[in-house]
């Protein structure tokens, strides 16, 4: 195909896979319905007028960095017209598990691998076949383990490579595997590596990073930002050069165009794959490939380009030109032939990206985490707002629809970068039971493979946070500063850091043998308050709904039909030969007039199950008919 220009049209633009992506967000960030490309009048707009006509909200530069990002593409999927195939990845429910905070055997305050392996025999009943664990690599925790100083060593916190190997044999005699956290976009600026790099200039490993050379140190190279605040550049003045960190101050990117870094970060995969390691969960993997470094050109002032892209520079890595090539790499490399797993945490792609990236005949990823049903349009996670499950039930039912059968969705609501699911739709105590029983049936009843984060089963929800001195990551810690330093009021930057901070994520496991706060060693990296109060009727739920998807293969490989989508209502249909399921919800507060009735009803939310009248769905009432 030819390579697109001003001159072309919104239509032609629409037709190619990542314009489609980008076309996407915009309209649902403008609030305009999808259908509007195929009005004529819209969709043979040239873009150089639509750049005309949008002159106030959008850049120049917005478009031609569009157009360079979808001429970079030339792949387009063929239609996949095989039967589903079968994979145990597809089959399994995954648990994600935050080391630090999950469970604490050794009582000084920190989680650590033992308490992991203690707790094996509870994720089995529960019916999860395999964990993911969040980095438990030797750090300085400037990130909470996502800054890697040694990728083949245990952080002392979490034990010794003993305790991992006994956790990993443990895991597998339990019938369970286990994937780690990869870490490649970036290590610690204490990783030899970096060290080496900045130490001698003439060393290999100062290409394996992002350095500029620059006398002055007065203006960093280029103006992107870091998601974690301020500048994406350190200077470092015993070496009079700057350095790219699109996280921390301490989480150096590393340039994936170095052949002997791709070879190093291979060979350290294979190295834990060797071991016995099941796959991994690959942390911001689509920003690997960084096209040189220009400006960007997205203003975060900008609020349309911030609610499409989010960060000064991100267009310029955020799908950048080698990412196929350099996962295609590694695949052949070290997963192929291990039989691995791997699952790409992929922030900004769109649908058509997330295809490319995953499609089975491509080899690259087996599946990816795509986040934009984590807010809905026009939101981001630090806003104070309440999260409306029509717009889930949208997202879900147009991927479920439209991913095609060559790729395979993950399905997950939180994890440790976010609030929880369940006191973003509601604040009110009295329907959190009912909304974490919505959301499990319904994650257990899609088409896609569940990923469970630590204490969703407890029925958990957000922590009262009290002030800025409970709070201890790196992201809400740096955004308060700038909050501040902006003009905000203590209260006012506290209540923002409140609505989004990854900390709610992030607080020690209330087990039931729950130690009390006081006699627990204070960790400055864990925060262990008052420990809410277990639900143990959630997790009953959770166990009846995963045992119902594991001896039910229809509820994993049937196709997904959406039977009615209308305001507050998710009804749909999982039917092969085997069985048919449908699934009614109210994605609401407010009583509904139910729309099925059968006497086959197999579940249904336990909270109403005392109601005799099945006429009214209660409020985020969730039934499962086999019919
Ligand atoms: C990913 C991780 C997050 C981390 C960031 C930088 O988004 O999930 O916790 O801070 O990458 O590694």
């Amino acid at each position: 195909m030819n390579d697109l220009t001003l001159k072309s049209t919104v239509g032609e633009l629409y037709k190619t896979p990542v314009g489609k992506d980008v076309l996407d967000k915009l309209f649902l960030q403008l609030g305009v319905k999808k259908g509007i490309v195929k009005n004529p009048l819209v969709s043979n707009l040239k873009l150089d007028t639509v750049r005309k006509l949008a002159k106030n909200k959008l850049d120049d530069d917005f478009f031609e960095a569009i157009l360079k990002l979808v001429n970079s593409e030339k792949d387009v999927l063929e239609k996949y017209d095989k039967p589903v195939t079968k994979e145990w990845w597809k089959e399994a429910v995954f648990y994600q598990i935050y080391p630090r905070s999950f469970y604490d055997a050794n009582k000084d305050g920190v989680g650590d691998l033992k308490g992991i392996t203690s707790k094996l025999d509870y994720l089995k009943d529960l019916g999860v076949d395999a964990i993911w664990l969040s980095p438990i690599y030797d750090s300085p925790n400037d990130d909470n383990g996502y800054d890697i100083r040694d990728y083949r060593k245990i952080m002392t916190d979490f034990g010794t490579m003993e305790d991992f190997d006994e956790l990993l044999q443990k895991t597998h005699e339990k019938g369970m595997r286990l994937i780690m956290d990869l870490v490649v976009n970036h290590s610690s600026d204490e990783h030899e590596w970096f060290q080496k790099a900045l130490a001698d200039e003439n060393s290999p490993e100062r290409d394996y990073y992002w350095f500029v050379k620059d006398e002055e140190g007065k203006n960093p190279p280029n103006n992107w930002l870091s998601f974690f605040s301020g500048s994406a550049w350190n200077y470092y003045p015993e070496a009079k050069a700057w350095a790219l960190h699109i996280f921390s101050k301490k989480q150096m990117d590393l340039n994936w165009d170095n052949p002997d870094l791709r070879k190093k970060v291979s060979d350290m995969v294979s190295w834990w794959l060797d071991k016995g390691v099941d796959g991994f969960r690959m942390d911001v993997i689509n920003y690997i490939s960084k096209e040189a470094l220009p400006d960007g050109t997205l203003p975060r002032g900008n609020d349309v380009i911030g609610g499409l892209i989010g960060f000064t520079g991100v267009e310029h890595y955020f799908y950048g030109p080698n990412l196929h090539k350099y996962l295609h790499e590694l695949s052949e490399n070290a997963f192929a032939p291990h039989k691995a797993f791997s699952v790409g945490e992929t922030p900004g792609l769109g649908m058509n990206m997330c295809r490319l990236m995953t499609d089975e005949r491509r080899g690259e990823l087996n599946m990816v985490f795509s986040f934009d049903q984590l807010e809905t349009p026009g939101h981001v996670r630090f806003d104070d707002y309440k999260y409306d499950l029509n717009y889930y039930r949208d997202y879900i039912s147009d991927w479920m629809t439209n991913y095609g059968d060559g790729c395979w969705m993950s399905l997950f609501y939180d994890n440790h970068d976010n609030p929880r699911m369940a006191s973003k739709v509601t604040d009110n105590p009295d329907m959190h039971e009912a909304v974490q029983t919505l959301l499990a049936a319904m994650q257990m009843t899609l088409r896609g493979t569940p990923f469970i984060f630590q204490g969703d089963e407890m029925g958990l929800v957000n922590y009262d946070f009290k002030s800025m001195d409970e709070i201890t990551d790196v992201e809400s810690i740096n955004l308060y500063d700038e909050l501040i330093q902006k003009g905000k009021t203590a209260d006012e930057a506290f209540k923002i850091i409140l609505a989004g901070t990854r900390e709610h994520a992030r607080i020690l496991l209330p087990w039931n043998d729950k130690i009390p706060p006081e006699d627990r060693m204070q960790s400055d990296k864990t925060p262990t308050f008052l420990p809410q109060d277990i639900r143990e009727n959630i997790t009953e739920v959770y166990k009846k709904l995963i045992a119902l998807r594991k001896e039910n293969p229809t509820l994993i490989y049937a196709p997904f039909e959406l039977l009615c989508g209308s305001k507050n209502r998710f009804i749909y249909k999982r039917a092969d030969e085997n069985a048919s399921f449908t699934i009614e919800c109210n994605l609401s507060d407010a009583p509904l007039r139910a729309k099925i009735s059968s006497p086959d009803l197999i579940f249904r939310t336990p909270k109403y199950e005392s109601d005799s009248s099945m006429k009214m769905l209660n409020a985020y009432e969730v039934r499962i008919y086999r019919l």
